[in-house]
């Protein structure tokens, strides 16, 4: 059966604006009451404005009032998968409460599922401040 968070990270992936890498991204973000909300990397002529497809997921869901979070789902077109960037996995951690299933899926179908906090242990968060 088809899972729609893997489905809207592969469909979102076809809108990235990615004219210099090539590499198109895209994620879908699971909050707490089924809601999802999808971003995919977009690329600028100035090339550290980039924005990756996580975190543009993460902006958004968070800009439209979400605030727990399940699962993201990372759609890239790659073997072995494509794993979220340090960038994201430190804003996933601060977003997502430092603990979410982590899944990577590509267009034929691949999947791996993973942990926040096995790829991203002893976060830097708020309470060190
Ligand atoms: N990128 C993402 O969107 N997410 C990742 O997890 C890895 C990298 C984007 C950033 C840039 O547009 C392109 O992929 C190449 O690094």
């Amino acid at each position: 059966m088809p899972d729609p968070l893997l489905e809207a990270a592969l469909q979102v992936r076809e809108r990235a604006h990615a004219p210099y890498s090539k590499f198109h991204v895209g994620a879908a973000l699971e909050d707490s009451e089924g809601r999802i909300y999808t971003g995919c990397n977009v690329e600028n002529a100035s090339y550290g404005l980039t924005v990756c497809a996580e975190r543009n997921a993460a902006f958004k869901a968070v800009s439209e009032g979400a605030r727990r979070f399940r699962r993201i789902a990372v759609a890239a077109d790659t073997t072995p998968l494509t794993p979220p960037c340090g960038a994201c996995r430190q804003v996933l951690s601060e977003i997502c409460g430092g603990d979410i299933e982590v899944i990577l899926v590509n267009p034929r179908g691949e999947t791996e599922s993973l942990r926040l906090r096995d790829i991203f242990p002893r976060a830097f968060n708020a309470s060190f401040l």
